[in-house]
C-alpha cells in the first residue's frame, strides 16, 4: 500500500501540462473492440483505470502494443470471447463500456455485475433496457449479466429516462454496427461523448447530433482501422486551478481545452478571480479577496460533478458561506468530514447539500483518498493545510491522475510517495 506525504503550506508556481481525458481514453479503448482492424491512440493517459482495462481486453484475446509513452495500437482481431473476466470488472465501473461493442460485434456479451462504489449507487438499468429496445435478449443469474441477439441488434427509438454519460456511449458504439436507424434521445452531451463519436465517423460510422440531446446512429456493416487522439482531461484541468486558487498562486495550465470548461470558469469569474483565458491555456493570479459561491452539479454544460470535491477545498478559503449540491450521485460529499478534522468548517444539511463556512486555515492530519476525485480534494488540501498531511489509499488518486506526485513536485508541492 502506498501514502503520499504532503508537507504544506506554501504557493504552487509555473506551469502544468493537463494530461488526456480519463473518461475519453476509457471509450476509446472499448471502442477498438468494434471493429477487427487496428486502432492507434494517442495521448492516452498512464493511469490505473487505463491500465485495468487494457489487461481485460488482452485477457479476451486482444493485442496491446504500446509504442511509447501514451500511445498505443489495439488489435482485437483475435477476440475469442465475450465474457468479461470477472476478476477485472468490479475493479472498474467502467468496464460496462466494453459490453456494447462486444454484444454489436459478437451478437452476445457475459457482464459480471460492477457493483456500485463509493460515490453512490450505480445502477445498469439504463443499459439493459437499450439493448433489449435493440433486440438483445436478457438473463441474470448468480450476479452475471447474460446478453445476447443471435440475428444481430437492430435499430431503434430509446428514451433515457435518466441522464447518463457512459449508457449514451455505449449504446452510440453499439448502434453502429446495428440493422437500421437508432435515434436515442434525452442523451448526455459531454466533449467525451462528442470526441468518441467523431473517432467512430473517421472508422466509417454514421453518427449525428453527439453533443445534443438526440442522436442519431445509421448503422452500417463493418468499421475500418482509426487513430484516436485522447481530448484533454477537463476535470483534470478544473483540479489544478483550484490547487492553485486555494493556495493564492500564480499558475498557467497548458494544453488544455478550456471551451469545455465553461460553466465552472463562469463561477470563478463571477466569485471574482483573475484567470486569463487562451486558446489552450488558462493562467491563474493569486487573489486577495473572492465571494463565496452556490454550485449545482448538473449533466454537461452545467457543473461537473467531478469537479464537485476540488472545488469544495478552494470553498474552505473564501471567507463567507458557500453552498454545494450534489445532484448526479447521492454519496458523493461525505468527504468533508475529512476536509473539517482538518480545520473546515462544513455542515451537511442532507447527503446532497453542503454548506462551507470559508475562510478556515487546514492542518496537516493522517487521511484516506475515499474515491478518485474525493482523492484530489485531499491532495489539495494537504497542499493548503500548515504541516504534514499522509494520505492513504492513493490508488483510487492513481486510478484518474497520471504521476500526479511527480508532476505536482514539478510546481512546487512538497509531495512524496511512500510505501507502508
Ligand atoms: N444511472 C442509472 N442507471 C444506469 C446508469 C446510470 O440510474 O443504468 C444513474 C447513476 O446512478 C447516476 C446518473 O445516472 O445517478 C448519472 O450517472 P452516469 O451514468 O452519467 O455516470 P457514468 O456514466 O457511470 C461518467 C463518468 C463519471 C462521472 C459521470 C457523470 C466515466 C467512466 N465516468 O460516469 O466519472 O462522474 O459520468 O458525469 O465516464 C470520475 O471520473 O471520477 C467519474 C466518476
Amino acid at each position: 500500500m502506498e501514502k503520499f506525504i504532503i508537507q504544506g503550506g506554501n504557493k504552487v508556481k509555473g506551469s502544468i501540462a493537463v494530461s488526456g481525458a480519463k473518461n475519453h481514453a476509457l471509450k476509446a479503448l472499448a471502442a477498438s473492440l468494434l471493429s477487427p482492424q487496428p486502432m492507434t491512440l494517442t495521448n492516452v493517459p498512464e493511469i490505473e483505470d487505463v491500465f485495468r482495462l487494457l489487461e481485460m481486453i488482452q485477457e479476451i484475446g486482444g493485442k496491446v502494443t504500446k509504442k511509447r509513452r501514451g500511445t498505443y495500437i489495439i488489435d482485437t482481431r483475435n477476440v475469442h470471447t465475450s465474457s468479461l473476466p470477472k476478476e477485472l470488472v468490479p475493479k472498474l465501473r467502467a468496464s460496462v463500456v466494453m459490453t456494447g461493442p462486444l454484444l454489436a460485434r459478437f451478437k452476445k456479451v457475459v457482464l459480471p455485475h460492477p457493483g456500485g462504489c463509493a460515490i453512490g449507487r450505480r445502477p445498469i438499468d439504463l443499459f439493459i433496457s437499450g439493448y433489449k429496445a435493440m433486440g438483445a435478449k436478457y438473463r441474470f443469474r448468480n450476479g452475471v449479466h447474460y446478453f445476447s441477439a443471435p440475428n444481430g441488434l437492430h435499430g431503434t427509438r430509446f428514451v433515457f429516462s435518466t441522464i447518463s454519460v457512459t449508457c449514451t456511449e455505449t449504446l452510440m458504439m453499439a448502434a453502429t454496427l446495428a440493422k437500421g436507424t437508432t435515434t436515442l434521445v434525452n442523451t448526455a452531451r459531454e466533449p467525451e461523448i462528442v470526441a468518441l463519436a467523431e473517432y467512430l465517423n473517421t472508422q466509417g460510422a454514421k453518427i449525428t447530433g453527439a453533443g445534443t440531446s438526440e442522436i442519431t446512429i445509421q448503422g452500417v456493416k463493418e468499421l475500418s482501422a482509426g487513430n484516436c487522439e485522447i481530448i484533454p482531461d477537463r476535470i483534470e484541468v478544473l483540479s489544478f486551478l483550484y490547487l492553485a486558487l486555494s493556495t493564492k498562486s500564480h499558475l498557467k495550465i497548458t494544453k488544455c481545452d478550456p471551451c469545455t470548461i465553461e460553466t465552472p470558469l463562469q463561477l470563478l469569474k463571477d466569485s471574482g478571480a483573475k484567470i486569463a483565458i487562451q486558446k489552450k491555456s488558462i493562467t491563474v493570479y493569486p487573489w486577495k479577496k473572492l465571494k463565496p459561491l452556490k454550485v449545482t452539479t448538473r449533466e454537461y454544460p452545467g457543473f461537473p460533478t467531478d469537479g464537485q470535491s476540488p472545488l469544495t477545498v478552494l470553498l474552505t478559503q473564501i471567507p463567507g458561506e458557500s453552498i454545494v449540491e450534489e445532484t448526479i450521485y447521492s454519496d458523493r460529499l461525505f468527504y468533508i468530514d475529512l476536509l473539517n478534522r482538518m480545520g473546515a468548517d462544513i455542515t451537511m444539511h442532507t447527503p446532497q447539500h453542503i454548506t462551507i463556512n470559508g475562510g478556515t486555515p487546514l492542518r496537516g492530519k493522517d487521511v484516506e483518498s475515499p474515491d478518485l476525485r474525493a482523492g484530489i480534494a485531499m491532495v489539495i488540501a494537504g497542499v493548503v493545510a500548515k504541516g504534514k498531511t499522509q494520505i492513504g489509499n492513493i490508488y483510487q488518486i492513481d486510478r484518474g491522475y497520471e504521476s500526479i506526485d511527480h508532476r505536482l513536485r514539478s510546481i512546487g508541492v512538497r509531495i512524496t510517495r511512500k510505501r507502508s
